[in-house]
């Protein structure tokens, strides 16, 4: 984003709220015509593997069963998403597997009841690997819809290019078939805009040699280790927006696995980089990531996180300070899903 849309920014786009005072994120155009909010929520609850250590003792018996991921509670995503919307945020970030779109759908509907637009909020969700023949996708979506409370997403994606049964073996069907399905979803209205997640060049590739619609968006593991520089060319080459999930990457301590690169939230560079905005080392992190072109996902369960991670748009990264961030790319990822490295569509490198 450039100096003056930064300005227009600060003079028009002021949102007042009880007690803070954000800039508004601006929208990013899409390929179909359509805008997407600049920020989402994410409302994945992550995975505790490493706290309680039941991966190799517990039995998959059905595909939500991941290693230790962590269960749902009544209503904390609900609460998430009300504080969010109150904090400015019009974009959630969900899926079906997240078994948790009834929570925010609940939280959608309450901020419409109360005056929210449907046409200001921006809800994308995404279909899981066992839904991946052609006919089975539009049911799917449908499901998806019922939980959330609403007629429509904003934006549908394919979660993973992997298509599994629910029995967790894999299914032949092709992604191919499952893009056709997603392009019938659209026409009838039921997604707004379609795309894909955690595809790799190749395999959006093939959808395009295929004569198929070009994906409006794809989300893919962006932040300070895994910065994908050359997808994000190729990405802006074909004009697709780029979603980045888990964009904090490996900065907390406590979250960061056993011999996952720097940076770390106390690291001099980032501290220094933060104290002159007056932001914090999170915030620098989603700026980034906002100087790069991606849509960034921060989650956030706790209410002055969510307040602080959407505090990012009245400030941008000088790019002599760009330059130094890039240098914490060592093209290292968090999210693998080595289980399914036999997978004949598996995306990622299988070093
Ligand atoms: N398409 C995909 O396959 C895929 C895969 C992974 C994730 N995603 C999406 O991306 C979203 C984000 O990724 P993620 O959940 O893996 O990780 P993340 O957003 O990088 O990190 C979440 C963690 O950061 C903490 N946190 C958030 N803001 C903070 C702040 N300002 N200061 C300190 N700690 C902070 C959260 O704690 P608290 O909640 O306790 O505040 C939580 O522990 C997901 O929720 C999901 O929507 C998509
Ligand atoms: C998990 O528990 C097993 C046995 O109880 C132990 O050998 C292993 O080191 C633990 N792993 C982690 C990551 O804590
Ligand atoms: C898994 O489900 C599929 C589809 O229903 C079936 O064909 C396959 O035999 C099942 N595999 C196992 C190991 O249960
Ligand atoms: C969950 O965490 C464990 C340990 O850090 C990791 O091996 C596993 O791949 C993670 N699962 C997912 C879905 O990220």
């Amino acid at each position: 984003m450039d100096r003056f849309s930064i300005i227009l920014g600060l003079f028009c786009c002021f949102t007042l709220t009880a007690s803070l005072r954000i800039v508004k994120p601006p929208t990013k155009k899409l390929n179909d015509g359509r805008e997407i909010p600049a920020i989402a929520l994410g409302t994945w609850l992550g995975n505790n593997t490493r706290e309680k250590n039941i991966s190799k003792t517990c039995k998959i018996t059905s595909h939500f069963s991941q290693h230790g991921r962590v269960e749902p509670g009544q209503d904390e995503v609900e609460h998430a998403v009300t504080w969010a919307i109150n904090a400015g945020y019009r974009h959630i970030d969900t899926a079906y597997v997240y078994q948790i779109e009834d929570q925010v759908g609940r939280a959608v509907n309450k901020k419409i009841a109360e005056g929210i637009k449907r046409e200001e909020l921006f809800i994308t969700t995404k279909l899981w690997n066992d839904a991946h023949a052609k006919d089975t996708v539009v049911p799917a979506l449908r499901r998806s819809l019922a939980s959330l409370g609403l007629d429509y997403v904003d934006l549908y994606l394919i979660h993973w290019p992997v298509a599994q049964f629910s029995n967790g073996t894999y299914d032949t069907a092709d992604y191919l078939e499952t893009w056709r399905g997603m392009i019938e979803a659209k026409k009838l209205g039921l997604a707004r805009s379609i795309g894909v997640s955690n595809f790799n060049e190749k395999q959006i590739d093939r959808l395009l040699e295929n004569k198929l619609e070009i994906p409006a968006v794809l989300q893919v593991e962006i932040n300070f280790n895994l910065q994908q520089p050359s997808l994000l060319a190729y990405c802006k080459q074909k004009n697709i927006v780029v979603m980045g999930y888990t964009p904090f990457g490996s900065l907390f301590y406590h979250k960061a696995r056993p011999g996952s690169p720097p940076p770390r939230i106390d690291d001099p560079a980032l501290v220094e980089i933060a104290a002159k905005y007056r932001k914090t080392v999170p915030q620098i992190a989603l700026r980034y990531l906002v100087e790069l072109g991606v849509i960034p996902i921060p989650k956030s369960l706790t209410k002055s996180r969510i307040e602080q991670n959407i505090d990012i748009f009245d400030f941008y990264l000088e790019l002599e300070e760009q330059n130094k961030l890039k240098d914490f790319d060592k093209n290292y990822r968090t999210i693998k899903q080595e289980k399914w490295l036999d997978s004949p569509y598996y995306p990622f490198e299988r070093n």
